[in-house]
């Protein structure tokens, strides 16, 4: 059966309750997976998990999957959940090294267990889409190349930012690996699991890919513009890890200016506040919010645009609306 067949046998309300109920099956996959006997690592876990977060990964393989003619959420649970749990991690990982205190509205890993446990707790998560991939074979090869991007993401990241080599060809090498990476092996993995043909495994990784980078760069919009409650996370310039620079900063050159300062000052008599307030400022001034919003917009319609070689249906509506999400919100 082709896909476009099989598209025509699950309806519009078949497959908005499909994707009720396989998002309803990541969660449960999720919490069962991190339910270790050790404590730390299930309170730590339940507490990142249960604060929600957007779960527009898991989302975006469901949806995928759907729109690829799939039909057994069940089945695409365990990487939904897989996808998600990567993510978890990441962000755990990354709060250590962003000093991020606050993560989902919460005081995070880090802040409430401190850095040893919040290493491990990312670990964890790490270590249990093992678990959830163990049955999945070949396509385990798109989360693990994802899962190396996302590690030489923010590699590359924190060496750009130690070395004062934050320029727009780096940032937008960094955003590939760190966060759209993870976002397309989502696209590619809910199609490939529905038994897509190629073109539409291609089409699915595409998509997905330019939107991971489109989020990446809201994200870092955000990370300057945003409200800190709204976005429940910590967020603000972050002078050691140069978050939110590159995004805005359009020039070729160096991207930021603000490396090396320590936490004390750059012995001009300013504090790393008054830096951050001077970047922020001159980060907000002229076209460079817009420049990177107008970037973010392209990116967004080339995805959607990778959408024509599916036939219509719900899921492929909730792919578009999630495309446009991505580029219009506030957290
Ligand atoms: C935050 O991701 C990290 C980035 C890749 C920008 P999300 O914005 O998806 O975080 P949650 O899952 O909703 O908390
Ligand atoms: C989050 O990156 C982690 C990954 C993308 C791997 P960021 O530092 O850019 O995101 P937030 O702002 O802390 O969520
Ligand atoms: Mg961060």
């Amino acid at each position: 059966m082709t896909t476009q067949e099989m598209q025509s046998i699950t309806t519009d309300v078949e497959q908005k309750q499909l994707l009720h109920e396989g998002l309803q099956s990541v969660e449960d996959a999720m919490l069962m997976v991190v339910n270790s006997d050790v404590t730390v690592l299930r309170d730590a876990s339940n507490h990142i998990l249960q604060a929600g977060g957007k779960r527009v990964r898991p989302r975006l393989l469901m949806l995928a999957y759907l729109a690829s003619g799939g039909t057994d959420v069940e089945y695409a649970a365990a990487p939904g959940a897989a996808v998600e749990l990567m993510h978890t991690a990441s962000v755990v990982h990354d709060d250590i090294n962003d000093h991020g205190v606050v993560r989902r509205g919460r005081p995070s890993v880090n802040a409430k267990w401190g850095r040893t446990f919040a290493l491990l707790t990312g670990d964890f998560l790490f270590t249990a889409v093992y678990e959830l991939m163990a049955e999945y074979g070949d396509i385990n090869a798109d989360l693990a190349s994802a899962a190396t991007g996302l590690v030489e993401g923010e590699t590359l990241q924190a060496w750009a930012v130690k070395n004062d080599e934050f320029t727009r060809e780096n940032y937008m090498q960094i955003i590939a690996l760190k966060t759209a990476a993870l976002f397309k092996s989502a696209g590619t993995m809910g199609a490939k699991l529905a038994g897509a043909d190629d073109d539409v495994v291609e089409a699915l990784g595409n998509y997905a890919f330019n939107i991971g980078l489109a989020f990446q760069i809201i994200d870092d919009i955000l990370d300057i513009v945003g409200d800190e409650a709204t976005l429940g996370k910590t967020s603000g310039i972050d002078l050691e890890q140069g978050r939110g620079f590159a995004a805005v900063e359009n020039g070729n050159g160096n991207g930021n200016g603000a490396n090396g300062h320590s936490e004390n000052g750059n012995g001009n008599g300013k504090t790393a506040m008054d830096i951050a307030e001077e970047v922020k400022r001159k980060l907000m001034s002229g076209n460079r919010l817009e420049e990177a919003r107008q970037q973010a917009r392209g990116l967004v319609a080339m995805a959607i645009q990778s959408l024509d070689v599916l036939p219509e249906s719900y899921a492929k509506e909730g792919l578009i609306a999630l495309a446009h999400k991505v580029i219009d919100r506030d957290k």
